[in-house]
C-alpha cells in the first residue's frame, strides 16, 4: 500500500527508538550481524548511514563480509538500467541462504523501491524478500523490522508522497572527522531522462537553523570537514517559509568555529549565482572544487533534456567561476547518446570538453528510463554508435585529466588525512581542498588532521606526494 509521510513529530521520532531498544532485547543475544550494500550516489551512501545507525541501536553488529552476515540490506538506485539489472541478480544469489540460516534476512529499499514496476517484479519472482521500504520512511526501519519478527510475514511498506523532512535520526558515521549533511532532499528539475524527480520526491528544503544545529554537533564530536549533499544545492532556500540562498546559508555555516573545511554537491548550472561565486571566492573554508555537470554540448540535445542553459551560457558560467576562482578544480557529468543526438552535437560535447578542461568526469551512455519523457522520444540512438563516441570522449577526457594531475607535481597542499590506504599499510590518503586523492607516508595516528604535503608525482587517479613539515594544523 502506498501511504503519504505524514509529518514526524519528537513523540514519533522518540517512538521508534523505543521500538528499537526493545528490539535489541531480543537481537543482541542472538550476536546477529548486517551488511549494507549500496548503490548510487552520495546521497544513497548517506542514506545508509542512517541505516546503519538504525540497526546498530536494534542490536544488531556489523558484518565483515556480505557472505557472513545475517541480515542483508541493499540500498538501491535507478538512475540507470545496470544498477537495477545488478540487484535482480544479487537477488537470485540470496535466496539459497534463507535455508541455511534461520535468523538471514533481506531488507530492499531506496529509490528502485518506488517504482510500482519493480514492485511487482519483486512480488512475483523474489517474494522471500523480508522487508521491502522506499525512500520516505528510513526513520521507520525500527518498526518495520518489529512487525517482520513478530508476524513473520514479510512487509512491503512504500509512500508515493512526503509532507514533510525528518529530523533527528540515529547516523553512523564512516569517519570522526568528515561527515555529509543533507541540505534539501528531491528534485523539480525533471531532466527528461532522469528519474530522481519520480523516486526522490519535490524539492524540500531543510530550515537554516536545523542544519546549523546539526554542523554545530559535528563539529563539537570532531568533524572538521563536510558535504552538503542536495540534488540542486543551487535552488536551496527558496521553497522554505522565509526564502534564502545556499550562498547565505554557506556564509552562516563557514562561520562556526572548528569547522575547517566545506564541500557542497550536486551544483545545477541553470542556478549558480553571482552570489555562490563571489561567497566562495572570498570563504576560505569553502573548497575550490565544484561539480558542475553539463550532461550535453549541443544546445538542442540540452533543450530536449530541459536542462535550462544553452552551451554558450554554461562556457560562460564556467569562465565566470574560473576569473573568479583561478585554481578551481571543476568536474562533471556527462551523457552519452541521448535520443535524437547526431555526430555534430556530439562535437558540441567534445568541445565543452576541451574548453573547460575538467580535472575528471564522471561519463554516463544514456539509459532509457520507463516513465520519464526522454523513454519515448523518437530517434533512440543506437548502441554502435553510441560506443564510438563514449570511447572517443575518453580518449579526449583521459589526457586532460592526466595534464592536470603532472601540473600539480611540486606544488604545496594542506590535505586531510582519511585513512591508510587500501594497498600499503605505511601510506595514507587524503585529499586536497580541490578534492584531489594524494598519498604519502605519513603515522596512522596522524588521520584526521590536516598536513602539509609537496607532490612528488603523478598517477592516473591520485598523487603521491610528501610531508612537507611534521605538521601543521587548520587550513
Ligand atoms: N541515463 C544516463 N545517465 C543518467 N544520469 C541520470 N539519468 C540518466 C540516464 N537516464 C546521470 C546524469 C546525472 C548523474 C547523476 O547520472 O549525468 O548527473
Ligand atoms: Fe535528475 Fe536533473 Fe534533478 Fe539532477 S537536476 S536529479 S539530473 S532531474
Amino acid at each position: 500500500m502506498k501511504r503519504t509521510q505524514i509529518k514526524v513529530t519528537t513523540a514519533e521520532a522518540k517512538r521508534q527508538a523505543d521500538i528499537a531498544t526493545q528490539l535489541s532485547y531480543h537481537i543482541k543475544d542472538k550476536n546477529l550481524t548486517y551488511f549494507i550494500a549500496t548503490f548510487g550516489c552520495q546521497m544513497n551512501a548517506h542514506d545508509s548511514e542512517k541505516i546503519e545507525g538504525v540497526l546498530e541501536l536494534v542490536g544488531y553488529a556489523k558484518a565483515t563480509n556480505e557472505n557472513e552476515a545475517d541480515f542483508i540490506i541493499y540500498n538501491t538506485c535507478c538512475v540507470r538500467e545496470n544498477a537495477e539489472l545488478k540487484i535482480y541478480g544479487k537477488l537470485g544469489n540470496l535466496k539459497a541462504r534463507k535455508k541455511k540460516n534461520p535468523n538471514f534476512m533481506i531488507a530492499l529499499c531506496g529509490c528502485m523501491m518506488q517504482q510500482d514496476i519493480v514492485l511487482d517484479t519483486l512480488k512475483q519472482k523474489f517474494n522471500f524478500i523480508d522487508i521491502i521500504f522506499g525512500t520516505y520512511n528510513i526513520y521507520k526501519l525500527p518498526e518495520l523490522l518489529q512487525t517482520r519478527l513478530e508476524t513473520d510475514e514479510r512487509v512491503i511498506d512504500i509512500w508515493d508522497t512526503h509532507d514533510e523532512i525528518v529530523e533527528d535520526l540515529p547516523s553512523i558515521r564512516k569517519h570522526n572527522f568528515k561527515s555529509c549533511v543533507n541540505i534539501m532532499y528531491g528534485c523539480n528539475n525533471f531532466c527528461t531522462y532522469c528519474i530522481v524527480p519520480y523516486v526522490r520526491g519535490r524539492e524540500r528544503s531543510r530550515e537554516v537553523s536545523d542544519i546549523i544545529d546539526e554542523v554545530k554537533h559535528l563539529v563539537a564530536d570532531g568533524v572538521k570537514e563536510i558535504m552538503f549533499l542536495g540534488q540542486n544545492v543551487n535552488s536551496y532556500g527558496k521553497n522554505l517559509t522565509t526564502p534564502t540562498t545556499f550562498a547565505s546559508l554557506l556564509t552562516q555555516v563557514a562561520k562556526i568555529e572548528g569547522l575547517e573545511r566545506i564541500r557542497f554537491m550536486t551544483s545545477h548550472p541553470k542556478d549558480l549565482s553571482d552570489e555562490l561565486i563571489e561567497v566562495m571566492a572570498s570563504t576560505d573554508k569553502i573548497c575550490k572544487s565544484l561539480h558542475l555537470p553539463f550532461q550535453a554540448g549541443s544546445t538542442a540535445v540540452l533543450k530536449k533534456m530541459n536542462r535550462g542553459y544553452t552551451k554558450e551560457q554554461y562556457l560562460e558560467l564556467v569562465n565566470k567561476i574560473k576569473v573568479a576562482m583561478p585554481n578551481i578544480a571543476l568536474t562533471t557529468d556527462i551523457i552519452v547518446g541521448f535520443p535524437s543526438e547526431t555526430d555534430e552535437d556530439f562535437k558540441d560535447t567534445l568541445e565543452i570538453v576541451k574548453v573547460v578542461k575538467y580535472v575528471s568526469a564522471f561519463t554516463f551512455i544514456y539509459s532509457k528510463r520507463t516513465g520519464t519523457p526522454a523513454a519515448t522520444m523518437e530517434q533512440q540512438v543506437d548502441e554502435a554508435t553510441i560506443k564510438i563516441r563514449f570511447n572517443q570522449l575518453l580518449d579526449v577526457l583521459n589526457p586532460i585529466s592526466a595534464q592536470y594531475m603532472q601540473a600539480q607535481v611540486d606544488k604545496e597542499f594542506i590535505i586531510l588525512l582519511e585513512e591508510v590506504s587500501k594497498n600499503d599499510n605505511n601510506i595514507l590518503s587524503g585529499r586536497t581542498d580541490t578534492g584531489t586523492l594524494v598519498h604519502v607516508q605519513a603515522d596512522p595516528k596522524d588521520i584526521g588532521e590536516f598536513v602539509k604535503v609537496r607532490i612528488t608525482n603523478a598517477k592516473t587517479h591520485y598523487l603521491n606526494a610528501e610531508l612537507v613539515n611534521e605538521k601543521e594544523l587548520g587550513v
